[in-house]
């Protein structure tokens, strides 16, 4: 089995801290490794450096290779996709299949899974028994996605409404809807027959490309048996546009394996506050702060140390150029300081 390794989006709801340049993948929010640090150790208890590949942007290299090193993982064993500019994943994921049988001589029917680097998975020992579960799928013809069953209407996800069991493990997706409204959402928590998909995914080449040429045949036609290389020299022009919406919301070939694991994206402040243990008064600090009759709260000095007095449910974060003061709750508006931060470039 191969495994391909998301790294290459920006993330905006973490701002100051995620931006392009230090995307969150990247960032130690919880303990002393990065997601994408805590990601690798997990993938390789079960698989080798040169089973896995790194599905990145150009920019983040260096990055990338100092956070293998301080792992005391040596760069040079794993494989490297890197792209010139983002079109998000559908053409990500494409052109890291076609690396895979180009460089790596993965056979049509041998298992790919693809996989974020920004996610928490615990514990990670018992993951394991889910990457052979979904390899199993995978070759029975399946595009197997990992369910994670719902607790609140985030609309940040993509929902997955289980279908007919399937003989031996997980179910057939009867409809997979990315990125749902408040009131969707709603209405799939109420049904209790939905899973929020996990991000993470498992097919063989000839399940992807067959479908690929179905439901994003531009991407097919741009990509499939083409050299790697002359793929990139052309991959600006390939649609922007993630997997979840290009295949996974259209394909009849979806399984999902219920995923029994504690997970989160930690894609909000909020959720950050949530991953990390607890402190005196409910508080969690992250580098340098002092509070004093604060509690409920989420305080991160980073270059400057931060002080806090007599308030409660709030998120203060700092970084050297910008700092963020928001109410506990509104940390998903934080997207909108970055949208309105662009506008002014
Ligand atoms: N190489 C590469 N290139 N990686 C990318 C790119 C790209 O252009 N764009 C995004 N990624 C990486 C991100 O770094 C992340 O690890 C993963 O692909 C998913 O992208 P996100 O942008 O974080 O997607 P999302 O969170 O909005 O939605 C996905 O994940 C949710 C769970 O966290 C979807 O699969 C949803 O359905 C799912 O619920
Ligand atoms: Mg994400």
């Amino acid at each position: 089995m191969k495994a391909v390794i998301l790294v290459g989006g920006s993330g905006t709801r973490l701002w100051p801290f995620s931006r392009e340049k230090l995307p969150k993948q990247f960032l130690r929010l919880l303990g002393d490794e990065s997601f994408f640090q805590k990601t690798i150790k997990r993938l390789l208890q079960n698989l080798s450096p040169e089973d896995l590949i790194f599905s990145s942007n150009r920019e983040h290299i260096f990055l990338l290779k100092d956070q293998l090193k301080e792992l005391h993982l040596d760069p040079e064993s794993f494989n490297f996709v890197l792209e010139p500019v983002s079109r998000n994943t559908a053409p990500a994921i494409a052109l890291a299949v076609r690396f895979a049988e180009e460089n790596l001589g993965i056979s049509e029917d041998e298992a790919i899974f693809v996989a974020p680097s920004d996610h928490l998975i615990e514990p990670e020992e018992t993951f394991g028994e889910y990457l052979e579960k979904a390899e199993a799928l995978a070759r029975e013809g399946y595009i197997v996605t990992f369910g994670i069953k719902p607790y609140r209407p985030e609309t940040g996800y993509g929902y997955i409404e289980a279908g007919e069991n399937l003989p031996r493990l997980g179910f057939r997706v009867k409809r997979f809807v990315e990125k749902p409204d408040l009131d969707q959402a709603r209405t799939y928590i109420a049904s209790g027959n939905f899973f929020w998909n996990s991000g993470m995914f498992a097919f063989t080449p000839a399940t992807f490309w067959s479908e690929f040429k179905t439901h994003a045949p531009e991407i097919y036609n741009a990509v499939y048996g083409q050299i790697v290389e002359s793929i990139l020299e052309r991959f600006d022009k390939l649609p922007d546009i993630s997997i979840d919406y290009a295949v996974m919301e259209k394909t009849d070939w979806a399984a999902v394996l219920p995923l029994e694991l504690r997970w989160s994206d930690v894609g909000s402040w909020e959720a950050v506050y949530e991953v990390n243990p607890k402190g005196e008064n409910e508080n969690v600090i992250l580098g340098k702060a002092l509070l004093i009759d604060t509690k409920n709260s989420l305080v991160v000095g980073n270059e400057r140390l931060v002080s806090v007095v007599g308030l409660s449910d709030v998120m203060v974060v700092e970084t050297g150029d910008a700092v963020l003061v928001a109410r506990k709750g509104e940390g998903q508006k934080v997207r909108e300081i970055v949208e309105r931060l662009k506008a002014d470039d």
